[in-house]
C-alpha cells in the first residue's frame, strides 16, 4: 500500500483516466481501479467501436456509389468477420495507448473492483482473486453507465441485445428491428443498413432523436426513410416471441398491432448509472431517486474528499468528452486551482450516422420557451460546393441566435462531417462570440465550413449563395 495515494480514480473510462492524467499532471499520486479494461465503454463498447463500424459502413456506401464519380467498381460485399478484426484491431492500438498513458505518468492501475471504505480508503477486490485496500486523501467515483432494458424483456445476448453485444455481433443479422431513436439506435441503424441488414426503428415518441431540434429530427428519418430503414415512430412494442430461429415483435402504433419478424433485437432505450456494490452510502455519498451520484459545483459528492463525474451523475448528457472535461475540473478543484463546472450549452452533441448530425446549445424550441427574441438562420448544403463534390447534399445547417445582440444560443447540423464542423460554433460559445463575428470570419472556399458562415450571414439577412 506505501504510504497511500492523494487520489484514487474508480473507474477508467474517459472520465476516470482523464481525471488522473490531469492528477498526475498536478503532481499528485494517482492509483486508477477497473475492473473490465483501460478506456472504459468509450473505448471498448462504445464511441470507438461505433464508429469504426459506421466508418465501415460508409466505405462500403462510398463504393457503391463510386460511379457517380466515373470511378467503376464491379461489385461490393461486405466481409462482416474482416469487418470485425478491423474493429477490434482498432480498439486494440487505442486501449494499448492507454495503458502507455498510465505507465508516462506513472499511474498505479489496479484491475479489480473498488469500493469504497470510510472517506480515506478504498478496498479492492483484484481480479486474480488477491485483495488490497488503498488508502487516499481523495477519491473521483468515475464508473459511468450501462445499458438500461425494460422491465418485462430480459436482454439474452442471444435475440434481444444491448448495444455492449451488438457491436461485437460477429454475423450480421439479416433483419435488425432497434427499439429506441436516440443516439444509440439511430447510429445502429445507419451502419447496419449500410452493411447490409434490413432494419426496423420503433421509437415511442414522435419523432427520431426527440433530444435534438425538430428540423433535425424530420431531416434524419427523411434520409433513414430513404435508405431503405423503416422508422415507426409513436409506437410501443408490446411483446416480443421467439418463433423459429428468429423474433416476432408486436408494435402497436395509430391503434393498431403489427408483427414485426427480426433475427436480432437492439434494445437502446437509455442507459443506467452504475453504482451498486461502490459503498457509496456507507461513505455519505446521496444518491438521486434514478440512481444517479448527487453532485454540486465542482463535481462534489455529499461525502468530502469524494468527487463524482460522467455518466454516473447525469441522465444526460452522457457523453465521453463531458466525462473527461468534469474530470479534469474535479480534480483541478480537490488540488485547490481556482476552476469552474462545465456550461453545458457550450457542449457538443453528435450521432454519427449517416447523415452525420451535430449540435450544441438551445433548440429553437427551447430558445423561444426561454423567451429570447429568437432568430434563426439556415444554409442547405445543396447550395454549398464542397457538398455537391462529394456527392451529399443532404441536410443544412441552423443557427439560432437572439435577435437583440446577435448571441449565438445553439446550432443544429444535419450532413455531410458535420461533426467536425462544431468546434468553431463551440469556440464562439465560450469566448462569447456573436453572429456577427461568425458571419465577418472567413471561411475557406471550397469548404463544408461554408454553410457555417452562410447560416450566419442568413441570420443577418445577407446569405449569398440561396
Ligand atoms: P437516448 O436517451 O439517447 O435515447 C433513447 C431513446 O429510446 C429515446 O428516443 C426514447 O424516447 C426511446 N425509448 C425509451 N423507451 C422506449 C420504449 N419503451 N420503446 C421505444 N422507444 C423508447 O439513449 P441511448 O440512445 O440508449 O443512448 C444512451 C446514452 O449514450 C445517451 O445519453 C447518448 O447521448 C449516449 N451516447 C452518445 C453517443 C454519441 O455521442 N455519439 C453514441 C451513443 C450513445
Amino acid at each position: 500500500m506505501g504510504d497511500g495515494y492523494d487520489l484514487v480514480v474508480i473507474g477508467a473510462g474517459p472520465g476516470g483516466y482523464v481525471g488522473a492524467i490531469r492528477a498526475a499532471q498536478l503532481g499528485m499520486r494517482t492509483a486508477i481501479v477497473e475492473r473490465d479494461k483501460l478506456g472504459g465503454t468509450c473505448l471498448h463498447y462504445g464511441c470507438i467501436p461505433t464508429k469504426a463500424l459506421l466508418h465501415a459502413a460508409e466505405v462500403a456506401e462510398l463504393a457503391r456509389h463510386a460511379g457517380q464519380v466515373g470511378v467503376r467498381v464491379e461489385s461490393v460485399s461486405v466481409d462482416f468477420a474482416a469487418v470485425h478484426r478491423y474493429r477490434e484491431r482498432t480498439v486494440s492500438t487505442l486501449h494499448r495507448g492507454v495503458e502507455y498513458l498510465m505507465r508516462k505518468h506513472r499511474i498505479a492501475t489496479f484491475a479489480g473492483t473498488a469500493r469504497l471504505v470510510g472517506r480515506n480508503r478504498v478496498h479492492v477486490s483484484l481480479n486474480d482473486g488477491s485483495e488490497t485496500e488503498l488508502e487516499t486523501r481523495n477519491v473521483l467515483v468515475a464508473t459511468g453507465s450501462r445499458p438500461r432494458s425494460l422491465p418485462w424483456l430480459a436482454v439474452d445476448g442471444d435475440r434481444v441485445l444491448s448495444s455492449d453485444h451488438l457491436v461485437s455481433l460477429q454475423e450480421l443479422p439479416a433483419r435488425l428491428a432497434v427499439l429506441g431513436a436516440g443516439v444509440i439506435g439511430v447510429e445502429f441503424a445507419s451502419a447496419f443498413a449500410s452493411l447490409g441488414s434490413q432494419v426496423t426503428v420503433v421509437e415511442i415518441l414522435p419523432r427520431v432523436l426527440p433530444g435534438e431540434d425538430e428540423e433535425v429530427s424530420a431531416a434524419v428519418e427523411k434520409a433513414l426513410t430513404r435508405r431503405g430503414i423503416r422508422v415507426l415512430t409513436s409506437a410501443t412494442l408490446k411483446g416480443v416471441e421467439r418463433a423459429g430461429s428468429g423474433l416476432q415483435l408486436s408494435v402497436e402504433k395509430d391503434g393498431k398491432v403489427e408483427v414485426l419478424e427480426a433475427d436480432r433485437l437492439l434494445i437502446a432505450v437509455g442507459r443506467a448509472p452504475v453504482t451498486d456494490g461502490l459503498g457509496l452510502e456507507e461513505a455519505g455519498v446521496e444518491v438521486d431517486g434514478q440512481g444517479f451520484v448527487r453532485t454540486e459545483g465542482t463535481y462534489r459528492t455529499t461525502a468530502a474528499g469524494i468527487w463524482a463525474v460522467g455518466d454516473v451523475i447525469h441522465a444526460q448528457p452522457m457523453l465521453a468528452h463531458v466525462a473527461s472535461e468534469e474530470a479534469v475540473r474535479a480534480v483541478e478543484d480537490m488540488a485547490g486551482h481556482p476552476t469552474a463546472p462545465l456550461d453545458y450549452d457550450a457542449v457538443p452533441r453528435c450521432t454519427y450516422s449517416n447523415p452525420e448530425v451535430a449540435s450544441f446549445g438551445l433548440t429553437e424550441a427551447q430558445a423561444r420557451e426561454r423567451g429570447y427574441d429568437v432568430r434563426v438562420g439556415r444554409f442547405p448544403f445543396s447550395a454549398n460546393g464542397k457538398a455537391l463534390i462529394l456527392g451529399e447534399r443532404d441536410g443544412f445547417v441552423k443557427v439560432v441566435t437572439d435577435a437583440k445582440h446577435g448571441e449565438i444560443l445553439g446550432m443544429h447540423l444535419v450532413g455531410p462531417r458535420v461533426t467536425e464542423l462544431l468546434p468553431e460554433g463551440i469556440l464562439g460559445k465560450s469566448v462569447e462570440a456573436t453572429i456577427h463575428e461568425l458571419a465577418a470570419a472567413v471561411h475557406a472556399h471550397p469548404t463544408l465550413s461554408e454553410a457555417v458562415h452562410e447560416a450566419a450571414l442568413d441570420a443577418l439577412g445577407r446569405v449569398v449563395h440561396v
